[in-house]
């Protein structure tokens, strides 16, 4: 039932508030500052132990991943990375007792995913699942974890489940920080800004007919640019494997700050780039960025908290925490990939080629 939407995709994009609030729900705790995961099945000695995350997961799970090991390095101050979870189980990977693995899925059935918990298990390894479906293979094999609690997703394309997965590693990333040396202050102004999530994502929502416009624009291109830093890069990542997805249109992710060791070559005014902006520490490196992209006649479409005067169009996101920015930075992504597929007369709930699961090798 698509609930008087066209696809499933707009519907699943639509629900997002929704969506965030079921992820929040009963895991707050206000009198610590902190946050309650009931099937973590981590007690805090073990969880003061870990030196290092490693997440795995394929695809926009991956993308989440990415944006999760942010989160945890920043708040709970643990080294942490995300790697695909093929990349990794063909590697022959150095599995370390001290290392926290967590592997991250919607349908918890992806093959490649599966793969990799079983090898770390038969290692040792402790590994936890950032997983959707309640009961998947996936969240059967780990040794605890968090649900994801995003609801069905019907589309192939990802949308609701990435933006909750980024909102269950933060909410994880308090709790491991809280344990360690995230202060009542940080816990606290964290869970602000996670309440808050909602009704920014209800706010971006309700812009929708200007992005429409602006992917009318640029459905003409035969390629773009996505550019981010640091927070912004998995978020121009995402958005990238979005719009290749379901237009069709070839895309690639750039860190911004790669440019000048080569894609700068490609800048031309046939290429449009989309630059994530947020609005934290690295603000002017990024307008720097912008300029390069200007000085070479590029297009720019930035997203940002505040209109960026060296882009052609800038859509605006509510600020939020600096950490939890690219949750709602993503969204308006999600909005221009749809509308660019539907102005091309894509099958957007079914892009040729590809399956909502991948349960194969
Ligand atoms: O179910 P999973 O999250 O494990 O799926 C992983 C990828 O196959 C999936 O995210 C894929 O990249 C989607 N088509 C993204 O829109």
């Amino acid at each position: 039932d698509m609930g008087g939407h066209d696809t499933y995709m707009h519907k699943e994009i639509s629900e997002q508030a929704d969506a965030v609030d079921r992820v929040l729900r009963g895991r707050i705790d206000d009198r610590f500052s902190t946050v309650h995961l009931g099937g973590l099945n981590l007690d805090p000695r073990e969880a003061r132990g870990i030196r290092r995350v490693k997440i795995l997961g394929c695809g926009t799970s991956y993308h989440a991943g990415m944006i999760g090991a942010g989160l945890i390095e920043s708040l709970a101050r643990i080294p942490a990375d995300a790697e695909p979870a093929s990349e990794f189980r063909y590697r022959n990977p150095v599995v370390d007792p001290d290392t926290l693995y967590i592997a991250v899925s919607q349908s918890g059935e992806t093959y490649d995913v599966l793969a990799a918990v079983q090898e770390l298990k038969r290692k040792g390894a402790r590994v936890l699942g950032v997983v959707n479906v309640v009961g998947s293979a996936i969240a059967r094999a780990a040794d605890g974890g968090v649900y994801v609690h995003a609801g069905p997703e019907v589309c192939v394309v990802s949308t609701k489940c990435f933006t909750n997965t980024v909102v269950a590693f933060a909410l994880l990333a308090v709790h491991l920080g809280r344990i360690r040396d995230l202060s009542v202050t940080d816990g606290k102004r964290i869970i602000d800004g996670l309440r808050k999530l909602p009704s920014q994502i209800q706010e971006i929502l309700d812009g929708e007919e200007d992005i429409k416009k602006l992917a009318a624009e640029y459905a003409e291109a035969k390629s773009m640019m996505f550019i981010g830093r640091v927070r912004g890069y998995p978020v121009a990542l995402e958005a990238s494997l979005k719009l290749k997805e379901i237009s069709y249109i070839h895309a690639e992710a750039y860190p911004a700050s790669e440019l000048k060791h080569g894609p700068l070559a490609l800048i031309e005014p046939s290429l449009p780039t989309v630059a994530i902006v947020p609005d934290d520490d690295l603000l002017e490196k990024n307008r720097a960025a912008l300029e390069e992209i200007k000085a070479r006649s590029g297009r720019i479409l930035a997203v940002a908290h505040t209109k960026q005067e060296k882009a052609d169009h800038t859509i605006l996101v509510p600020k939020n925490e600096d950490e939890l920015d690219p949750i709602l930075m993503g969204i308006p992504l999600q909005l221009l990939a749809y509308h660019t597929a539907l102005a091309m007369g894509r099958d957007i709930d079914k892009p040729r080629n590809l399956a909502k699961s991948v349960t194969v090798e």
